[in-house]
């Protein structure tokens, strides 16, 4: 039986000292702002979950029926030796992608990559022990930052789905490619799950639940905030709030001081004001249309191979070469 290894390149000390950094600045910046990786700590996650069964969320089921229906022909088009996961967070799709390359690609290893070195731990054993024919290598790091830490040799296929990357802007998201583009071989491949441009109807909902959930995962960054850096916030007293921007076509989420306070964040020496009313986003899920996500892909040195979308069109799955 192969065997199976976890690498830790980003420490909790390591995630303190960016968080410092990114509140640092989104806390004074004008209008103030604070990057969507930090909802996800234990609770942000869970609620994360939760929120994939919201029947208002349809990406995570779009997506994962998706991928049912062609991840044989993703298989045999792959014909990869390494299947490399970013964000490795949902169970469902990675033993959907293990089962099919297993059976239609000569897969020999399996290398998640997550932030989170707990959650990490448990997929590296359960998919270790459901697939005793497979080297699992997972990687605790910071995908936007540290992509050449993974490990190299045989054909690889980088998988990052779930439509995370429409949390990155358009700079972040060119950055991001170039890196994937840098650890890669030419002829090897990149799988991005997508979500699509669709009715803003169907869009908004999505990020505003009837029953509140969203609202709590966006607070839970206030959560972290307090917990992680000794800040004051009274989650409480903020507002979530979900827009659809029609000319960039992305959701923004925002959280909205009620009324006027002062906040301390007592690891940073920092005083922050709120006016009543004020703004401050959290998250941008961008959405895509096919045309787009391929410009931006060959713009970084890829060729798209294959496009599949859901019948209604709000999610594609996209399979693209390293030239
Ligand atoms: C996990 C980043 C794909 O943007 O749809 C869910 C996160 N935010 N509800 C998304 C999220 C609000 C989600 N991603």
């Amino acid at each position: 039986m192969p065997a199976s290894t976890l690498d830790i390149h980003l420490t909790d000390e390591d995630l303190t000292t960016a968080l410092r950094s990114d509140a640092g600045l989104g806390l004074t910046a004008s209008p103030k702002w604070l990057p969507p990786k930090w909802f996800y700590d234990a609770r942000g996650s869970e609620l994360f979950e939760q929120i994939t069964a919201l029947p208002e969320y349809y990406p995570t089921r779009t997506e994962r029926a998706l991928l049912a229906r062609v991840v044989d022909e993703i298989a045999r088009t792959a014909q990869a030796e390494v299947l490399v996961e970013l964000g490795a967070g949902s169970a469902v799709k990675t033993r959907l992608l293990l089962t099919a390359l297993s059976a239609h690609s000569p897969l020999q290893s399996y290398v998640p990559q997550d932030v989170s070195s707990s959650a990490l731990r448990a997929t590296v054993d359960e998919v270790a022990a459901e697939f005793p024919w497979l080297g699992v290598h997972g990687v605790v790091s910071d995908f936007t930052g540290t992509l050449d830490t993974l490990p190299r040799g045989g054909r690889r296929m980088i998988a990052f789905l779930g439509g995370t990357i429409g949390n990155l802007v358009p700079a972040e998201r060119a950055e991001f490619l170039a890196a994937i583009h840098r650890v890669l071989e030419p002829g090897e491949l990149v799988l991005l799950g997508a979500g699509l441009v669709t009715d803003p109807e169907v869009l908004v909902p999505a990020y505003a639940d009837a029953a509140g959930v969203t609202a709590e995962f966006n607070r839970n960054v206030l959560h972290v905030l307090n917990s992680r850096l000794g800040a004051d916030f009274v989650p409480e007293k903020f507002r979530h709030i979900a827009v659809w921007d029609p000319a960039r076509e992305w959701i923004e989420m925002r959280l909205e001081a009620s009324a006027e306070m002062t906040v301390t964040v007592a690891e940073l020496g920092l005083t922050v004001r709120f006016a009543a009313g004020e703004q401050m986003r959290t998250e941008i899920s961008a959405k895509f249309r096919i045309d787009g996500l391929d410009a931006e892909l060959t713009a970084a040195g890829f060729a798209t191979r294959q496009v599949w979308t859901d019948p209604d069109d709000r999610f594609a799955l996209v399979l693209a070469e390293r030239r």
